[in-house]
């Protein structure tokens, strides 16, 4: 392709470019040369697209490149991909003297744009290269969210050049999350968890991962709305609620995992007796020794309290006012 068709083709395509252009590094070396070339300003794009820079970079690089031709960036048919586009220089930029075959002794070849780690690249700039692409409505939180802030790189979690991105395959997905949040691998290892470590949850069934409106990146508005997704069946309406369970399942449950049954973050009958009173319980009036040959505290062995309150999120029988049935 002719440079002039190659340069119209960028115009068309101003999202990009004018960011690639603007980025420092890249232009700080034409800018460097603004007075004595004017030609130099624009840095040019290959005429070849990505032949030009397999030329040097390929498999048995120390970086290898090809993978990225088995996944959906490299459809050519689809008119909004980076390969039907300017190929690589769409995310790198244009080649400019990077692709020189030689470079002059003492001095370093003009680099590219890069998303690596050494020296760490600027996530933002390279996250506006992505989301000049894809600003849509999964992304519509992602400025503000607890990523974006915490200057989380799209490709710390996305691997662009392999054939399988792990964080979109559900089993491996976690393993992408642990790398920074290691805590949350600690939880999901306790005795009672949910079953993320055998493959049948991911972390993007209740986080969404690009922001979103609720705390902790929830993938719904509220906790309760997320737990509603897989355990319908809490959400009631019930004849009989118990207080705190539409209010916020957390109150009683962790998330992740717990050294407790049923995720709990106390057992009974700690856990209840955050909120109730013993006094005056029916139990202890029974008579001093409690349930009939039982111990004083009967009602503490066990499954504890739910011994007799068994349906504690709720009771749909007409006499179930204290949970029992
Ligand atoms: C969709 C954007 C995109 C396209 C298209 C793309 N890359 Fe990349 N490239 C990246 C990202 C992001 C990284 C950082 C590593 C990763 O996450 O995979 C990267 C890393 C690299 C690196 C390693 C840089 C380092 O860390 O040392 C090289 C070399 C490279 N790409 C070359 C190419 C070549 C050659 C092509 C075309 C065949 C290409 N890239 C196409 C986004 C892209
Ligand atoms: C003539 C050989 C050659 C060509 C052509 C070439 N590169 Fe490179 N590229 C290199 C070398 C060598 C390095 C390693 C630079 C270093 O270590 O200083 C490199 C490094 C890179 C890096 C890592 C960041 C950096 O600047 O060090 C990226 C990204 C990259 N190239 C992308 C591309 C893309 C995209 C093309 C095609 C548009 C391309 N290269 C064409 C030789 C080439
Ligand atoms: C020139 C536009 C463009 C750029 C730039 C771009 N993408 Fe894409 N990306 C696409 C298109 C088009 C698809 C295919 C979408 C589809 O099939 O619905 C895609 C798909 C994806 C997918 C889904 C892959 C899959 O297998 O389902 C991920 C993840 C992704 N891009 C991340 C990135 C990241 C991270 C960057 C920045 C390094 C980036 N993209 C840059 C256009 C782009
Ligand atoms: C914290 C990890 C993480 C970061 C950072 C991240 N993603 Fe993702 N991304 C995911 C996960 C997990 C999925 C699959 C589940 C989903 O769709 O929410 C995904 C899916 C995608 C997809 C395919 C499905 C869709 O939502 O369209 C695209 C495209 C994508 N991400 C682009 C991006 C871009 C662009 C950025 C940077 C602005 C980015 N991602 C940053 C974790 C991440
Ligand atoms: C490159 C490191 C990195 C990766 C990978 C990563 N995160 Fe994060 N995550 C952070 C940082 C930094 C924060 C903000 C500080 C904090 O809360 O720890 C954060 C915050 C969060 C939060 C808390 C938000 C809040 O408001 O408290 C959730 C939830 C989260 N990440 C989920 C995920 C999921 C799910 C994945 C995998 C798909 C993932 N993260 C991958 C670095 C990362
Ligand atoms: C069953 C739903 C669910 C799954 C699966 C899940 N989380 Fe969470 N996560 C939550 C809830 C609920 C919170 C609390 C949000 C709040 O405080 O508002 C949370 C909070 C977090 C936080 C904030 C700090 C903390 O521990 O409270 C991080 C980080 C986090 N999750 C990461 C992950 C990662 C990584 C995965 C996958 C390995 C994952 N989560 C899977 C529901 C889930
Ligand atoms: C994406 C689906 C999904 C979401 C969302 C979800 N769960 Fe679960 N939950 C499961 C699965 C699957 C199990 C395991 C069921 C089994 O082992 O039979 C489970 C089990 C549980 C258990 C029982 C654990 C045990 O050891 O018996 C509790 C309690 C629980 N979830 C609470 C919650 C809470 C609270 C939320 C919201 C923060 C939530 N769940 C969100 C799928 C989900
Ligand atoms: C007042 C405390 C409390 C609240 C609030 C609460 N739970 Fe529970 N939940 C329990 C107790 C106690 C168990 C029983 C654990 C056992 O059997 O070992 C339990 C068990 C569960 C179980 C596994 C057994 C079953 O019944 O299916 C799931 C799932 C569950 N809760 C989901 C939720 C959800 C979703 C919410 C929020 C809508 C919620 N819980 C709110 C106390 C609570
Ligand atoms: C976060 C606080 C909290 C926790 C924890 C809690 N409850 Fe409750 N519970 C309440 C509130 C508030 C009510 C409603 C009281 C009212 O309407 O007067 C209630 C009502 C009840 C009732 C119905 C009787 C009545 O007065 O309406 C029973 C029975 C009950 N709880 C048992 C339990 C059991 C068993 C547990 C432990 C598994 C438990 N509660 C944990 C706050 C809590
Ligand atoms: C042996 C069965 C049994 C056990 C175990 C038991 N309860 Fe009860 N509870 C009852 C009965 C029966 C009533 C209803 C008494 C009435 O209607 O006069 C009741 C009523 C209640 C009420 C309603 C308010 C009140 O005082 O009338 C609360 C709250 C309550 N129990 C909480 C608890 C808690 C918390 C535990 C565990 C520490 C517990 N119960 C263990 C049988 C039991």
């Amino acid at each position: 392709m002719h440079d002039k068709a190659m340069l119209r083709r960028c115009a068309a395509f101003t999202g990009s470019l004018v960011m690639a252009l603007c980025m420092p590094g890249t232009v700080a070396d034409s800018r460097a040369q603004t007075d004595s070339d004017e030609a130099e300003v624009t840095r040019q794009y290959s005429d070849r697209g990505a032949d030009t820079c397999l030329k040097c970079h390929d498999e048995d690089s120390e970086f290898p490149v090809l993978s990225i031709f088995k996944t959906k960036h490299a459809q050519l048919a689809d008119k909004r991909t980076p390969f039907a586009q300017l190929q690589c220089e769409t995310c790198h930029g244009p080649v400019g003297e990077h692709g020189v075959r030689k470079v002059k002794k003492g001095e370093e070849r003009q680099p590219m744009l890069y998303f690596g780690a050494r020296p760490p690249a600027d996530p933002r700039e390279e996250n506006t290269i992505c989301l000049d692409c894809h600003r849509d409505r999964h992304r519509l939180a992602w400025h503000g969210s607890a990523h974006e802030t915490a200057d989380v790189a799209c490709s710390s979690c996305h691997k662009i050049h392999a054939m399988r991105d792990h964080v979109l395959t559900r089993r491996e997905q976690p393993n992408v999350c642990y790398r920074c949040h290691t805590e949350t691998r600690a939880a999901f290892y306790r005795p009672y968890a949910h079953p993320v470590r055998f493959g049948q949850l991911a972390c993007s069934d209740c986080h969404a991962p690009h922001g979103s409106i609720a705390t902790g990146l929830l993938a719904k508005p509220t906790l309760n709305q997320t737990c509603y997704t897989c355990h319908a069946e809490k959400r009631g309406p019930f004849l009989w609620e118990h207080a705190p369970v539409p209010e916020d399942c957390a109150l009683c449950h962790v998330p992740h995992g717990s050294v407790h049954p049923g995720l709990l973050n106390k057992r009974p009958p700690l856990l209840c007796q955050q909120c109730h009173s013993q006094l005056g319980h029916p139990s202890v009036a029974r008579g001093p020794s409690g349930l009939a040959g039982g111990t004083a505290s009967g009602f503490l062995l066990g499954g504890s309290c739910l011994n007799c309150h068994s349906q504690v999120h709720g009771s749909n029988h007409p006499s179930g006012v204290n949970l029992m049935r």
